[in-house]
Order: C-alpha cells, then structure tokens, then sequence
C-alpha cells in the first residue's frame, strides 16, 4: 500500500500542467499595433479587427454569418431577441450546463423549461425535448458539452415538425464538426463564448454565428443600439451597446492563425488517453458517435463506478487533484446550482412564471446522477501535456484504485462531516 498524496503521500506528478492561455510576440505585437492605431474601440461597428475575425471564424467553423461581441451569454440573448422570442415563449434548455444557457431566455422574458440529458453524451436528450413541447415552445438551446456534440439530426428533426428555431451553445465546441457541419452552423444560430478558459480565447468575447443574413443584420443591429444594418438603412432595432472592443479582436486573430495546431495536438493526445483509459478497472467513457466526425477537447468527462472506488466523484476528484491532476465534479444539476437562483434578481420571470423554477419537483435522473456521483471533469491542459501528461492521469486513478481503503475513510469523513456541519470543506477531509 503507498499512501495518497491527500494524506502527505508522494503525489504522481509535481511538474504543473501546462497553462492557458497561451501566448507569444505575436499577441504583443497585435495588440501593440491596435493600441498605436488609435482604432481601440467598436464604433463604427465593425471595427476592421472584429470585421477580419468575424469572416475568418465563419471559414473556420464552416459557415454563417459571425456577429462577434461581448461575451458567449448575450450571444445567446440577442441570437432569441433577433428570432423575436419574449414574454411568455418557451425555450427549452438542458439541465447540465453552466447558469448562461438558462439566463439568456430569462433575460428576454422567455421561460427556460429545464430538461433531462442524455447518459450516452451528455447534451440535451431529444426524447425530452419532444415531451417538453407544448404550444408556448418557441426554441430549443442545445449545448455541445465539454468534448461531446448533442444528436442534432434529432434536434433539426423535431424542430422542423414544430417550427422551432435552434440556438447550438457551443461554448465548447469550437472547431468540432458534426457529419462534416461545424457546430453551431447546424441550427439556426451557435452562440460561442471566448472567455479565458475556452479553447479559443481573447480574455472576453463572443461570437453569435446566424445560418440566415437578415438574422446577422438584426443581431448587428442588436448589439450597436440599434442602428440599422441592411442596405437601405431602415431596420433599427431595440438594442444596446454590446460591441466588442478592437483590442480583443487583435488578440482573437492571432488565438485563430493558432487554434488548428492546438487541435490537432489535442485531438492526438485524446486518442492516447481513451486507449489507455479503456483498460482501467471501475471507469467509463461517454459513447462516442461516429456522426461527430471531429472532436474538440474544451473537457473530458468520464464516469466512475462508485462502488469501485468507494467514494463518490467529489472525494474522487480531491484525491487526484492532490495526486497533481487537474480534475473537478464539473456542473451542478441546474435545479441546484447555487449560480442560478432567479430569485436574487427582479427579473419579472421568475416571479410571473414560478412554475417554471419549481426545483423541488424536478426529475432530471441522469443530470443529478452525474453531477452528484459519476462525472469527472478532465481540464484541456491534460490533452497539451504529451504522453506523459496522460499517463500521469492513468498512475493517478490507479493509484486511487490501487488504495480504495484510503478512499473509503475519505469518504466516511466526508459524511461525517455532511452530518455534523450540513456543507463539506475539503481541506480538512483527510483529517477530520
Ligand atoms: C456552456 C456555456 N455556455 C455559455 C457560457 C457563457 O460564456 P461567457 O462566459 O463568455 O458569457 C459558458 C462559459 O462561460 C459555457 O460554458
């Protein structure tokens, strides 16, 4: 027996992951020469940055008209603004995402109907979007979650019978492509987020890709106060200033010159890792479906058995991360999320519409079983560390699985704890 690092053993690895973002001379030099140009801002909108960045994410992602902005939640906004979705609609969300995906309905006065995901991926599953129907829906928010792609022929499907309009967050998805179609060219719109912890990043920053022309106009329109976008200079619309600034356009058109290289390296590293995880007793991968013909790496989600390990994924996760993993639980069910709680705002939703945030009564099985069991979320850097950064990964869940009686006091302490205390603080798990 060795002892786990959570208890003052050797951890597996000491060498730090590699971090993110990345960044060289040339992020310096574009920024630099933006600053020197005087052009900081987004008026006129577009500046000639964001203009360049917008084209050049549309070829990348394979088509639609790229309207970038200020980040990937009001992506989603001005993308049901634009469709004329409002007071009273439905808009159908998954309850494993992060709180953005149920806030943009709320934030126009739509009603987020929070759905079951499906236990082979992940993303929303289409057999509840179907139940959810009723003659309020107006859209379904699908998301592609960590390095999954929700079944989207299944999703164009319905929407077509029920005249749905589809918004694809893929704030993890970029680069990734289901049967040749880049993610969010599919439905009628795909929101991205360029936040710092995404795959391609600028610090801030969102890009809403529209199928349709005049959707892009409106939401140009949308998001420059509602200055008219088409040819002739009549179609103001009700908007705001949401423009996104010229300096993080300099620095998105340098993460895009980068971002295939990074996703072929991780795409190949990805490979190593599901080889070598298949043969670990007690761990579980997502199915992998051949229609999602290229992957993109923002996580990695895998289950563990927790009666294998004696512990649940919270006391899983802890433990490797002590062994020099980066590892988490990833997202709370979305009825339990302490982020989104309607009632700390006066948002006229919640209060006209408490129907719809009856958490109590919400049965989303598989959300609340992985995000409070099963789900162990793997950080991009494992797929940027090399061979060696996978098999680290591998020593640390056999270490873990070598050492379960270490596990199992763990997770007795943190029961303990649950019971006297009613919250759990895990750095005085291995003492408590
Ligand atoms: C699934 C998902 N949707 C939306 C967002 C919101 O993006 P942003 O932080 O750019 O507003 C994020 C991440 O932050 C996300 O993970």
């Amino acid at each position: 027996m060795t002892q786990l690092a959570v208890f003052g053993g050797q951890p597996i690895r000491t060498e730090k992951y590699p971090r993110w973002p990345v960044f060289d001379y040339r992020d310096i030099e574009a920024v630099t020469n933006t600053i020197k140009s005087g052009r900081w801002g987004g008026f006129p909108y577009p500046g000639p940055n964001t203009a360049a960045f917008a084209e050049r994410f549309a070829e990348m992602q394979g088509g639609g008209y790229a309207v970038p902005m200020l980040n990937g939640t009001i992506t989603m906004e001005v993308a049901l603004r634009a469709a004329d979705i409002g007071w009273g609609d439905e808009v159908i969300v998954p309850a494993y995402t992060f709180q953005a995906t149920a806030y943009a309905p709320m934030v126009v006065g739509a009603c987020p109907v929070i759905v079951d995901i499906s236990p082979d991926n992940y993303c929303i599953d289409p057999q509840r979007v179907k139940e959810a129907i009723t003659s309020k829906t107006k859209a379904i928010i699908v998301v592609h979650i960590a390095n999954q792609m929700t079944d989207m022929d299944a999703i164009m499907e319905i929407a077509k019978t029920h005249g749905l309009v589809v918004i694809e967050d893929s704030a993890h998805a970029h680069g990734a492509r289901w049967r040749g179609m880049g993610s969010g060219t599919i439905g009628d719109f795909g929101s991205f987020s360029l936040q710092s912890a995404k795959i391609l990043t600028t610090g801030e920053g969102g890009v809403l890709l529209c199928k349709d022309e005049k959707m892009a106009e409106r939401a140009a329109s949308i998001i420059d106060c509602g200055r008219p976008k088409d040819a002739d200079g009549k179609n103001y619309t009700m908007g705001v200033n949401y423009r996104w600034s010229e300096i993080h356009a300099a620095l998105g058109l340098v993460a895009l010159e980068r971002f295939p290289e990074q996703m072929q390296e991780r795409e190949s590293n990805a490979d190593y890792l599901e080889e070598s995880l298949s043969e670990i007793e007690g761990i579980s991968l997502l199915k992998r479906d051949l229609r999602h013909t290229r992957r993109s790496f923002y996580r990695y989600i895998i289950n563990i058995n927790p009666d294998y390990f004696n512990c649940e994924h919270q006391v899983f996760c802890y433990a490797l991360s002590k062994e020099g993993i980066p590892v988490d639980t990833g997202y709370p069910a979305m009825n339990r999320y302490d982020l989104f709680q309607p009632q700390l705002s006066k948002l006229p939703v919640p209060s006209a519409f408490p129907e719809y945030f009856d958490f109590e009564n919400m049965s989303l099985p598989i959300t609340e079983r992985a995000s409070q069991v099963e789900a162990v979320w793997m950080g991009e850097s494992i797929f940027r560390a090399g061979k060696q950064g996978v098999d680290d990964l591998v020593a640390g869940i056999n270490k873990l699985a070598q050492n379960r009686g270490q596990l199992s006091k763990l997770a007795e302490n943190r029961q303990r704890m649950l019971d006297q205390h009613g919250s759990v603080d895990l750095s005085r798990l291995a003492e408590f």
